[in-house]
């Protein structure tokens, strides 16, 4: 069964399993809220989404900036009246070797995005 109407921010939908799950959402007729920081990844996403016949909204921006998330946030009910769910997905990996080695300042930047983001 489609379902309609409903809007879905889906963050770091620039690529990756962000992306896929927009498709997978946009297959069952959920409206999509793109984010990630790349436009141009977005855009792409975007495009991809243009087969099914729903609305796409995209707010480029990074998820460790809680200003950002709360503008996000408000410019999302303001212009789609609800939202009625969040994937929280945007995140990095950051460790390419043993966690002993990585700097304060790469583990912060971790925290930041994976942590304080969600
Ligand atoms: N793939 C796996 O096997 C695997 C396993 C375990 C966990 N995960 C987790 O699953 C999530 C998705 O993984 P993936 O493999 O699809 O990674 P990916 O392709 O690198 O996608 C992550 C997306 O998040 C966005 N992003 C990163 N930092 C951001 C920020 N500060 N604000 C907003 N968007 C941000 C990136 O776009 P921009 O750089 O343009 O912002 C990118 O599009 C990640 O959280 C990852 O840690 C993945």
């Amino acid at each position: 069964m489609k379902v309609n109407f409903k809007n879905i921010l889906i963050t770091g939908s620039g690529s990756g399993l962000g992306r896929a799950m927009a498709i997978r959402l946009a297959e069952e007729g959920y409206n999509i809220i793109l984010n990630g920081r790349t436009e141009s990844k977005l855009a792409e996403t975007e495009k991809m989404l243009k087969k099914f016949q729903i609305d796409v909204l995209i707010k480029a921006g990074d998820v460790s900036d809680s200003n950002f998330v709360s503008s996000m946030i408000s410019e999302i009910v303001t212009e789609k009246k609800e939202l009625h769910g969040v994937i929280n997905n945007a995140g990095i990996s950051g460790i390419s070797s043993s966690i002993l080695d990585i700097s304060e300042e790469d583990m912060q930047k971790i925290m930041d995005i994976n942590f304080k983001g969600a």
